[in-house]
């Protein structure tokens, strides 16, 4: 009997929990005669370069990965097969697409069906290649939470638990010296991972993508904060936040075939503003930045995505392509592709955690 193979590859940006979905995938895979399991080297990279980057993953290659951060395969947020960078006769950068050629590719290399693990970036990826008659399967993961058709992706939760515990932190040190703190975290236009850490830390101000900010707002519940020159307050903002009126801080990275605009410093930039307004504390600001989505991914994460990658071999083994596997509680079940990219998931101003958060005497400066 010949094996059938199976292509798993990790694409976007890293994110706690993605070794454990590779795991799942091969334990589940080594549990059928007729199947085996190779890994692609950096997102699709593997099989677009030259030499070929690919890897027999078997039970051996995922034992002790299961609380390993990153990825044993590599991955990139930089082209991919629609559009592979390259350099133009004028030493301009240009993109070519390069996915008939890459299907071909597979066919060579006896590749039967594709999991592609990662966001949004990623699925959209998947659904154009699904449409061309790839048999692949996607797994959501991103920290952001921002699928809409999953209830959680695996890596969100971990990163929420490390600006909580960060902010445990911060509360100590703002507390000995009367200062504003203002935390800056990840979640590109959505405020997921804020408004979580917000209430797990007891903040005092959140400040999200889904509702922009009046400063003179803010302002009023710092000095609320202080009797005198005396207490704190802890801020914390969503990287993608704008004031009303405004737009998101951010800037060009310069890396060739770069997906995003590199998000960042809107925190230096409320902290400025709100001196600008007069506020006489001492401002701090503290960008987390990439220690959210490194280390090891809490339990609740390796549970989801070990169970993620369980159900894409499974999806894989009955013949359901062109399906991205989620959670909907209680069930992991399969989404079609075309559905699974069509909406971002963020936070609703009027929904029930924003209503919470108020309850709480957070305040989002609206
Ligand atoms: O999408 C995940 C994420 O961590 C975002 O929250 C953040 O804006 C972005 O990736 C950072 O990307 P990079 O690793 O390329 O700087």
């Amino acid at each position: 009997m010949s094996l059938k193979r199976v292509m798993v590859l990790t694409g976007g940006g890293d994110c706690p929990g993605l070794n454990a979905v590779i795991r799942g995938i091969v334990k589940r895979a080594a549990q059928e005669k007729d199947w085996e399991v190779v890994g692609c080297i950096e997102s699709f990279n593997g099989v677009l370069r030259e030499p070929t980057e690919i890897v027999i993953l078997n039970e051996k290659s995922v034992e002790n990965i299961l609380a390993q951060g990153g990825t044993i395969l590599g991955t990139t947020n930089k082209g991919g097969p629609f559009e592979w960078p390259v350099r133009n006769a004028d030493g301009t950068w240009g993109t070519v697409d390069r996915s008939d050629e890459m299907i071909r590719k597979l066919g060579y290399l006896d590749i039967d069906a594709v999991i592609n693990i990662g966001g949004d970036g990623s699925q959209r990826i998947s659904q154009r290649l699904s449409k061309k008659g790839l048999n692949i399967v996607g797994v959501p993961k991103t920290i952001d939470n921002d699928l809409s058709m999953t209830d959680y992706t695996f890596g969100f939760q971990t990163a929420v638990q490390i600006c909580t515990e960060a902010i445990d932190k911060l509360v100590t040190t703002a507390a000995s010296h009367n200062r504003v703190f203002i935390m800056e975290v990840m979640g590109r236009d959505a405020g997921w991972i804020a408004l979580h850490s917000a209430i797990a830390g007891g903040a005092d101000v959140c400040i999200i993508p889904e509702i922009p900010y009046n400063i003179d707002k803010i302002k009023e519940k710092i000095e609320q904060r202080y009797n005198k020159r005396h207490g704190y307050c802890i801020i914390v903002i969503a990287e993608g936040a704008k004031p009303v009126g405004g737009s998101v801080t951010g800037s060009a990275t310069g890396e060739v075939g770069y997906q995003h605009i590199k998000l960042g410093g809107v925190g230096e930039q409320l902290a400025a503003e709100l001196k600008a307004a007069g506020v006489e504390h001492d401002i701090r600001c503290t960008i987390l930045g990439h220690l959210q989505r490194g280390g090891t991914p809490i339990a609740f994460d390796r549970v989801l995505a070990s169970e993620f990658g369980v159900r894409a071999m499974e999806f894989v083994i009955e013949g359901r392509f062109g399906q991205m596997v989620a959670y909907h509680h209680p069930d992991v079940v399969g989404i079609p592709l075309d559905e699974a990219v069509r909406e971002q998931n963020l936070v609703s101003p009027t929904g029930r955690l924003v209503h919470s958060a108020k309850g709480l005497g957070i305040t989002f400066g609206d």
